[in-house]
């Protein structure tokens, strides 16, 4: 049917004889002549239809906005007053000769050149309209061509794409699973994967060695724009291979992709332990395209009598941090009221700030509501700590470590956004010696990465202390994005048992959860680890979108439902029947 796409018709094939297939994107009458604006996935043509071919020309007149033509015509150079520079064949057009209706189409709910006024519900109970904007179309082309990227990367060293259950038990990843009903053992469940974690660990004891998929995942946790309950990861392990082999590995697969897909060096990628990542930027995924570090001043303050901060200051679970801001003088009054607004939705109580007018003058030259509370020899410490110069803004955060860390490192991303402080556009870490465990609400412990990981230290090192115990695992960041994490895993199931029972899972508990990899541990498990990149948080950095949603071709709203399908949605009482569930009505 089709000779040539719209967008590939250049100046080249005019004079040709051309068969075209797409929608139109807009139609116009022009006093006699009707312009149509033919539109596939490669781009925009505009073809004419004159009252000379009559038959066509009537049937020009009858289609609309998103019908479907074949278009047949020969493309011709526009006269120098007609030149649209700002359409890619904005120098050619089409005269049509014949004109096939393939398909009507109703008046579509939202324009595709003005996609930006409908709203995001709109858009997703239509995806497949909103799928034909060039920007939609671009971002899943875009996607596509990154793991033909990774898969081609990763068979040229050896890596065999390997596809695991869907169907299966729980993996402990930390959020909630999904469960789906079994009909043949009524009150048993599958598990959605939240990860293929635990197969690609069994398959090195298969001695696959090198193994990837492009896998899906399923979790059912809070979601923000960078979380998504089905997602795609792209899955590695690996045999015989230490952090650095696994690190080096990926970092050389990803400059790659980056080089490759939009021409971008992502330069060199500092490695930073977990506890200077927090300590300079409160966060465990620091965006580093600018500095704004935080500096600790606790030791300042111990013995000032302002409780707001002597407080957290003696207390070691707590924090006191000094952010400093050059060209402060930018604030206005209201801009720090916002900024109080701000750290307030991560918990701060408050947001102190010295604004320093004339560093020259000492503790004369500053301005601040906090000076009353502070004597001049704290003051002129803090000044000198941290290199204050004159019309900076230095704002503090007093408090509990992660409030501190939440509210002051998102102050840091703040800032740089709002006064576009960023000093290049691309800044990639890794961020690696994560503590092995985090204490739980009931005064338990839960594993960070997944119990799998392998720590650091001994066994009676880590049971007398486990919050001290740190792990072998890492973590990609990209501009500020967690888009991959990975570790070298446990292959003794000594260690294993060891580590459940810090969890406080019982040998028992253990042996029902994860008996089939203990066993497997047992029967020469080699030393093994690997990595998980997020695919749909790698392809929105390189689509310089902000949404994961925007590179997912059919993705779920923020509240985990499909609108097109209006999924979830009940299901009959014979199918209920069949699963011996009876559903009990929310009071
Ligand atoms: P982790 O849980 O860190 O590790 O996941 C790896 C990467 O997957 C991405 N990711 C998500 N992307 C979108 N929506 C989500 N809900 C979501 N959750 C995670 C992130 C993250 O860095 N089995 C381990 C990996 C390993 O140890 O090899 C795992 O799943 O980019
Ligand atoms: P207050 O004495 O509570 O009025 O606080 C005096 C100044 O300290 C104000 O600028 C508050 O915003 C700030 N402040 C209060 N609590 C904190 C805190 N936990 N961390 C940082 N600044 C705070």
């Amino acid at each position: 049917m089709r000779s040539h796409y719209c967008g590939q018709l250049t100046d080249t094939h005019i004079s040709d004889e051309v068969s075209l297939c797409g929608w139109v994107h807009r139609r116009r009458d022009h006093g006699g002549v009707i312009f149509l604006d033919v539109r596939d996935h490669t781009g925009i043509i505009q073809v004419v239809f004159d009252p000379d071919t009559a038959e066509s020309f009537a049937l020009a007149d009858q289609v609309r906005n998103e019908f479907v033509l074949n278009i047949k015509g020969r493309v011709r150079a526009r006269d120098a007053a007609a030149i649209n520079p700002k359409m890619a064949t904005g120098t050619i057009e089409v005269l049509g000769k014949e004109l096939d209706i393939l398909n009507a189409a109703q008046t579509p709910p939202f324009q595709l050149d003005e996609y930006s006024e409908a709203g995001d519900d709109i858009r997703l109970k239509y995806r497949y309209i909103d799928l034909r904007r060039p920007e939609m179309q671009q971002r899943i082309r875009l996607r596509s061509a990154a793991t033909h990227f990774i898969r081609s990367y990763l068979e040229t060293r050896e890596f065999v794409d390997i596809e695991t259950p869907i169907l299966t038990k729980a993996t402990p990843e930390g959020a909630r699973d999904y469960l789906v009903p079994s009909r043949m053992y009524p009150g048993s469940f599958f598990a959605l994967p939240q990860s293929p974690q635990i197969f690609k660990q069994l398959l090195m004891v298969s001695g696959f060695d090198r193994y990837y998929q492009v896998a899906r995942c399923f979790r059912d946790e809070d979601l923000r724009a960078d979380r998504q309950p089905e997602f795609t990861q792209i899955d590695i392990e690996t045999s015989f291979m230490n952090e650095q082999d696994i690190m080096s590995l990926t970092e050389d697969m990803l400059r790659q992709l980056f080089m490759t897909l939009i021409d971008v060096d992502l330069g060199e990628i500092p490695v930073l332990t977990y506890a200077e990542a927090m300590k300079s930027y409160g966060s465990d995924r620091p965006d580093l395209r600018f500095d704004l570090p935080l500096t600790d001043v606790a030791d300042l303050m111990q013995s000032v009598e302002f409780k707001v901060f002597s407080e957290p200051a003696n207390d070691p679970g707590s924090r006191v941090v000094a952010l400093k801001l050059g060209e402060g003088d930018r604030l206005s009054r209201k801009n720090i009221d916002d900024y109080t607004r701000f750290v307030g939705i991560y918990g701060a109580r408050g947001l102190a700030y010295i604004r320093v007018n004339d560093v020259a003058a000492g503790v004369a030259g500053l301005q601040s509501p906090i000076l009353k509370f502070l004597p001049d020899e704290v003051v002129l410490s803090i000044l000198e700590r941290v290199d204050a110069r004159d019309k900076d803004i230095i704002f503090f955060g007093a408090d509990k470590a992660n409030v501190v860390n939440d509210s002051m490192g998102a102050l840091r991303c703040k800032l740089a956004e709002d006064l576009d402080l960023y000093e290049r556009p691309w800044a990639g870490c890794w961020v690696v010696d994560f503590p092995m465990f985090e204490p739980t609400a009931n005064g338990g412990w839960t594993a960070i990465h997944h119990p799998f990981t392998h720590p650091l230290g001994t066994v009676d090192e880590i049971e007398a202390d486990p919050g001290a115990a740190l792990s072998k695992a890492y973590d990609i960041v990209i501009n500020g994005n967690e888009v991959g994490g990975g570790s070298i895993r446990i292959h003794k199931s000594e260690l294993q048992r060891a580590i459940f029972r810090v969890l406080k899972l019982s040998d028992n508990e253990a042996q029902m959860k994860f008996g089939f990899l203990l066993d497997a541990l047992g029967f020469g498990a080699p030393p093994h680890g690997g990595i998980a990149l997020g695919l749909d948080r790698l392809i929105m950095i390189l689509a310089g979108s902000d949404a994961i949603r925007d590179v997912i071709a059919f993705p779920k709203t923020q509240t985990s439902q499909c609108l097109l399908t209006a999924a979830p949605a009940e299901v009959d009482a014979e199918q209920l029947h069949d699963l011996g569930i009876a559903i009990r009505k929310k009071v």
